[in-house]
């Protein structure tokens, strides 16, 4: 597909899923911007993409920063929310400080971009929020965490009729190798991902490269809205 003189906005855009679909919707022609909260992220991200990507600093789940960012960005043409994190909460034993981060990025965070992105996307625009298998399939102990993959999956098919004719999707990934396992995994992370990989029917877990490219089908293919695209080796089925 061809992204040429499009602009796309990724917010959590400086690693993993969210950097290599900006690396992806740059090789389509698109111009691109990404945002973070971590300076040393949106660093490395400026030297991985290259002077004419657009980098911010802002947390997702804060709405005036939100606001701030798409008034510097101006029109744009699609929209991919992918900022969250992984929290755990076994039994519910965290309090709420420790939990509420789940749903203020993925939820609020999608809410608020979509809000402020909305009126100024060009006819032919499309929004994508992160989502997760886990969603279908509970990640054990990550209770709060599945409920914000639930909620967005929802408010998609709920924004696909109120923002129409902009399409409105979510994307849900299996496991991914990328930097989120790092701090949770520590030393074991290679032998973890590894073995979950090989539960699966294709025998790995996912490339941040196979979901860029979901996400770039999403943003091309003008007759898909309201979906929830699963791309997880089959792992729903097992
Ligand atoms: N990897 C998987 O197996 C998998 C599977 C299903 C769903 N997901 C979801 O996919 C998304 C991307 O994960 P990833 O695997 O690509 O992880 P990653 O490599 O850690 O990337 C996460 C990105 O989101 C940004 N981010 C996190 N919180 C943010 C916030 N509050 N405001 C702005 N940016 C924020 C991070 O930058 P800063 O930390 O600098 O802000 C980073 O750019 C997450 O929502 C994750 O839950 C991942």
């Amino acid at each position: 597909m061809t992204l040429a003189g499009k602009t796309v906005v990724i917010l959590g855009g400086t690693s993993g899923i969210g950097l290599a679909t900006a690396r992806a919707a740059q090789t389509a022609g698109a111009t691109v911007h990404v945002s973070g909260r971590s300076p040393e992220r949106l660093e490395a991200a400026r030297a991985a993409l290259g002077a004419e990507a657009f980098t911010h600093e802002v947390d997702a789940a804060d709405e005036l920063a939100t606001a701030a960012l798409f008034e510097r960005v101006g029109s744009l043409d699609h929209l991919f929310i992918t900022a969250g994190q992984l929290v755990l909460d076994a039994k519910l034993a965290p309090d709420r400080a420790t939990v509420a981060p789940a749903l203020d990025t993925r939820f609020w965070g999608a809410v608020y971009a979509a809000k402020y992105a909305a009126p100024r996307m060009r006819s032919g625009g499309s929004i994508t929020f992160m989502s997760g298998t886990a969603a279908r399939r509970p990640l054990p102990g990550a209770s709060v965490a599945t409920a914000s993959c639930g909620a967005v999956d929802a408010l998609a098919r709920a924004l696909a009729l109120d923002l129409a004719p902009l399409r409105v999707n979510t994307i849900q990934p299996g496991y991914v190798d990328t930097p989120l396992f790092d701090g949770i995994f520590g030393e074991q992370r290679d032998a973890v991902l590894a073995a979950a990989g090989a539960k699966l029917p294709v025998g790995r877990i996912g490339r941040p490269e196979e979901i860029a490219d979901a996400v770039l089908f999403l943003m091309g293919n003008g007759y898909v809205t309201g979906i929830n695209l699963v791309v997880d080796g089959g792992g729903v089925l097992v």
